[in-house]
């Protein structure tokens, strides 16, 4: 018998990978494009992955310098739940993802913390969706396309990717495939320069308010995901908005991090000066450190504080990486969606937009 069949236990017999318990293992690395790679994981442990298609995950990079945490879009589908994948592109001068392509190799490992993230066709289901993106700003959008591929090919999709040249169109070859076999799938490539390596008959230059109806005629009837660098997400608002576009129907995402309202800093409308009573107790169960923390501080600050390490990447409520259990007291948390209703009932908290109100205890 083939020993991959036993590989995995049945479904039925697996937990859901959790971030706290298991870290992830290298299982393939995958050259996409011109500094581009796709990294494979799966648990150290016999578990599967529940996420949503564009959501995120942070890892934490073991770098030479300390711990480095950076987060990623998915580029894996969830309807394939044994493994995760994300796909970055190394951007000049990038640290993180550069220490990833030199060192992460498969039997590799490194922690992650997630998923997160609210750029999902899940929460803004549609008939018919507008993804456009730009560079590495496709891999939420992959995550997606490969989701409607196993779970609803006839979805009416309109796919629109931007590139610097033909070579850096990520995914481009299963694109072309998944545009055979999903009936409603529309392609749409563009391009900045021509390439010596082939030649090009499709668009060229940047989308813009002429371009875009040629590619997605009825644009104003889509559900509008848009990924790429700022100011390629900026000129996509502007020309929705000044064609009319009802934006609450467009959503964005920059690299994992949303760029748009309503993310808000956790306490904004707390003034930073602003004196709670007094300090409060937080004893820190797995270190054994009791400490306190001083009006206006968060948990994570009062941690740092005391010298108790919890991982963080964005401290904004949003990635979800300073996920710890409360248990004992309360907290007033002030989030960006980084955690799961499901999760507070259980006593998680947030400590980078936490506030203790009573005496706590963590388990950190
Ligand atoms: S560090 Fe991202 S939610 Fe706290």
């Amino acid at each position: 018998m083939n020993a991959t069949i036993n590989l995995y236990k049945h479904l039925d017999e697996m937990l859901p990978w959790n971030d706290r318990l298991q870290v992830l293992e290298v299982v393939g690395v995958i050259d996409e494009a011109p500094d581009v790679k796709t990294f494979t994981f799966r648990s150290d442990n016999q578990t599967w992955f529940r996420y949503k298609p564009g959501q995120f995950v942070t890892l934490e990079l073991p770098t030479a310098d300390g711990p480095l945490m950076r987060t990623y879009t998915l580029s894996s589908s969830p309807s394939r739940p044994f493994s995760i994948a994300v796909t970055v592109k190394a951007q000049a001068g990038s640290v993180g993802t550069r220490w990833m392509f030199e060192n992460l190799k498969p039997g590799g490992h490194v922690k992650a913390f997630g998923p997160a993230g609210e750029f999902s066709l899940h929460d803004h289901p549609s008939a018919k969706y507008l993804f456009v993106s730009a560079g590495s700003g496709i891999t939420p959008m992959m995550s997606m396309l490969r989701w409607l591929n196993d779970f609803s090919p006839q979805t009416d999709i309109s796919f629109v990717n931007c590139a610097r040249r033909p070579e850096e169109i990520i995914f481009r070859k299963e694109l072309e495939l998944l545009g055979m076999r999903m009936p409603g799938l529309s392609l749409g490539f563009m391009i900045e320069e021509r390439s010596s390596r082939e030649s090009w008959f499709g668009h060229m230059g940047r989308i813009d308010a002429v371009r875009l109806p040629m590619l997605s005629p009825d644009f104003r009837e889509r559900e509008v995901f848009c990924c790429g660098p700022e100011p390629f997400m900026r000129a996509v608002r502007q020309m929705l908005e000044s064609a009319g576009f009802d934006m609450e129907h467009y959503h964005e995402e920059s690299f994992g991090r949303p760029a748009v309202m309503p993310v808000e800093a956790p306490f904004a409308d707390v003034p930073a000066s602003a004196p709670a009573e007094q300090a409060v107790a937080i004893r820190f169960a797995t270190s054994g450190v009791e400490a306190e923390c001083l009006p206006g501080q968060t948990v994570l600050q009062a941690a740092r504080a005391a010298g108790v390490r919890i991982s963080a990447a964005c401290e904004f409520g949003l990635c979800g990486t300073c996920k710890v259990m409360k248990s004992a007291g309360e907290v007033e948390m002030s989030h960006n969606g980084g955690i799961l209703e499901s999760e507070i009932a259980e006593g998680y908290i947030l400590c980078c937009c936490s506030r203790p109100l009573t005496p706590i205890e963590i388990e950190a």
